[in-house]
C-alpha cells in the first residue's frame, strides 16, 4: 500500500468506525445504510475482504452476542441475530400483542408475500418454489413424508445425515416397508468422484429417492451435491438435499445445484429468528407432495399448501426479513470468505500443536466455517466440557457413529482475538 492509498483506508475506517461508535447511531442503524456504508470498500474482492477487521469489526458490533460472557463457538448449532433484527421481532411481537388476530392476521400477515420474493432473491430461484416454515426439520420431514413410496422403494442416504431426517425416513421403512440404505463416510474426503461413486454404487432399479446433506453438521464437510444431482437425475433418481448448513452462508443459487428439494434453517448463518426455516421444491413437483399439515387442496401445485400451520409467530417470520437486509448488506460471498478465513484462522494454528488433530479439509471446496477437532487423550465429551468450565467457550461435543470431534463454528460476528482464546486453550489442554 503506498502512502496515499494508506491515508485513504485510514480515512475509510475513520468512517466505518465511527459509524457505530456513537451506539445511538449504530442502534438505529438500518441494513441498508450500512450497505451504503459498506460501499466503500466494494473495491476490494471478498478474499481480500476476509481479514479487513475494519469493516469486521462494524459487523461484530451489529451482534449483542459480541459481548456474551461466554464465547459461543457452536453457531452451527443455531446462530444469534444482529440486534436490529431482534429489535424488529420485538416490534412485530409487541405489534401483535395489541389486537393478536387482528394485526396477525391481517397486518403481519400481508408481509408474506414480499417475504417469500425475498428469500427467492436470496436464493436465486422463483419466490412460487419457495414455503415458509419454522425449521429445516419440518421443511424436510414435509418433504419426505410428502412423497408417495410404494412398499420396497428404496431411499439412499448416510448415517452422517442429521438425526431428524434419518429418524423420518426410519419411520416409513417400519411403517410402509420402503428401504432405506445408508452410507457411511469417512470424513474428511477431498475427492468428488469417490462421493459420488460410493452414492452410485448403491443405486438400485428399485431406488427412488437419495437424500443428501450439504454441509455435513458434524465435521463440516461439503458435499458434491451438483454432481450427485446429476448422476441421479441420469437414473431417474429425485435428490432431497438438507441445506441447513449452507443456505445463508455459502454463495450458491439454490437451482444451480440442481436438486429437486431444498430444506433449511433460517436461524443458524443468516442469523434469522430462532425458530424459522424455509422449503425449496422444485415447481413440476410441488403438486405431488403431500402437505405434513393438511391443506384444502393438498394436491394443488402452490408451494403455499405447506404453510397451512395455524396460528405461529408471524413476528418471527417477519423478522427474517430484517436478517435477509443484514445479510445483503454483508454480501453473500463476502460472508463466506470470512467464515472460511475464521475456520482457517484457528485451524491452521491448531494442526501445529502436538497432540491436536484436526478432522476437516482446510481444502476451500470442501469446508467453509465448520471444523472438528480432538486431542490424543480426551473424548469429545471432555474437551467441551473442559473449554467450556475452563475457558468459557461453548463448542459442541460430537460423538456419533464413526466421528468423534469437537465441532468449532464462528460466525461473523467472531473476532480473531476470540479464536487466539480457542488455540490458547487448545494447546494448554494438549500440553498436560
Ligand atoms: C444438517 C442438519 N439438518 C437439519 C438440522 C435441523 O435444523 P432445525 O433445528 O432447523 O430443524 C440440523 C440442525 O443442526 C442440521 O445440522
Amino acid at each position: 500500500m503506498n502512502n496515499s492509498n494508506r491515508r485513504s483506508f485510514f480515512k475509510k475506517s475513520l468512517v466505518m468506525a465511527g459509524a457505530f461508535s456513537s451506539g445511538s447511531l449504530f442502534n438505529q442503524l438500518h441494513a441498508e445504510d450500512f450497505e451504503e456504508k459498506a460501499k466503500i470498500y466494494n473495491d476490494l474482492s471478498p478474499e481480500e475482504m476476509a481479514s479487513n477487521e475494519d469493516y469486521w469489526s462494524l459487523i461484530q458490533q451489529a451482534y449483542p452476542a459480541s459481548s456474551s460472557p461466554v464465547l459461543n463457538l457452536n453457531n452451527g448449532g443455531v446462530s444469534p441475530s444482529p440486534k436490529l433484527v431482534l429489535d424488529a421481532v420485538d416490534r412485530y411481537d409487541k405489534m401483535a400483542n395489541m389486537a393478536p388476530s387482528y394485526y396477525m392476521w391481517r397486518i403481519l400477515d400481508q408481509g408474506r408475500e414480499p417475504l417469500r420474493q425475498k428469500l427467492a432473491d436470496l436464493g436465486g430461484c422463483d419466490p412460487e418454489e419457495i414455503g415458509i416454515n419454522r425449521n429445516a426439520t419440518e421443511a424436510l420431514n414435509s418433504v419426505i413424508h410428502g412423497l408417495d413410496l410404494n412398499k420396497g422403494d428404496e431411499v439412499i442416504g448416510s448415517i452422517q445425515d442429521y438425526p431428524n431426517m434419518m429418524n423420518a425416513w426410519k419411520q416409513r421403512a417400519l411403517r410402509e416397508g420402503i428401504v432405506y440404505k445408508q452410507l457411511s463416510f469417512d470424513f474428511p474426503i477431498e475427492d468428488d468422484e469417490h462421493i459420488v461413486d460410493m452414492y452410485r454404487k448403491a443405486i438400485s432399479p428399485k431406488t427412488k429417492i437419495i437424500h443428501v446433506t450439504h454441509v455435513i453438521n458434524w465435521v463440516g464437510q461439503i458435499m458434491p451435491v451438483k454432481k450427485i444431482c446429476r448422476m441421479a437425475h441420469e437414473r431417474g433418481i429425485e435428490v432431497i438435499v438438507d441445506g441447513a448448513h449452507s443456505f445463508g452462508l455459502l454463495d450458491f443459487d439454490i437451482p444451480d445445484l440442481e436438486a429437486d428439494y431444498f430444506g433449511t434453517s433460517l436461524h443458524k448463518y443468516l442469523s434469522a429468528p430462532i425458530g424459522t426455516g424455509m422449503m425449496w421444491i422444485k415447481k413440476e413437483h410441488i403438486s405431488k407432495v403431500w402437505p405434513l399439515f393438511c391443506d384444502q387442496d393438498p394436491t394443488r401445485g402452490d408451494i403455499r399448501k405447506f404453510e397451512s400451520l395455524g396460528t405461529r409467530s408471524f413476528p418471527l417470520e417477519q423478522g427474517i426479513g430484517e436478517a435477509i437486509n443484514f445479510h445483503n448488506a454483508i454480501g453473500r460471498k463476502r460472508k463466506e470468505e470470512r467464515a472460511r478465513y475464521l475456520k482457517n484462522y484457528w485451524a491452521e494454528k491448531a494442526i501445529k500443536i502436538p497432540g491436536v488433530k484436526l478432522h476437516t479439509s482446510l481444502k476451500p471446496e470442501y469446508s467453509c466455517v465448520i471444523a472438528g477437532v480432538s486431542i490424543d487423550g480426551m473424548t469429545p465429551r471432555e474437551l467441551e466440557s473442559t473449554l467450556l468450565k475452563t475457558y468459557k467457550i461453548h463448542t459442541s461435543p460430537v460423538s456419533f457413529e464413526n466421528i468423534d470431534v469437537v465441532r468449532v463454528s464462528p460466525h461473523v460476528y467472531t473476532k480473531p482475538s476470540d479464536l487466539d482464546r480457542l488455540v490458547k486453550a487448545l494447546a494448554e489442554l494438549a500440553a498436560k
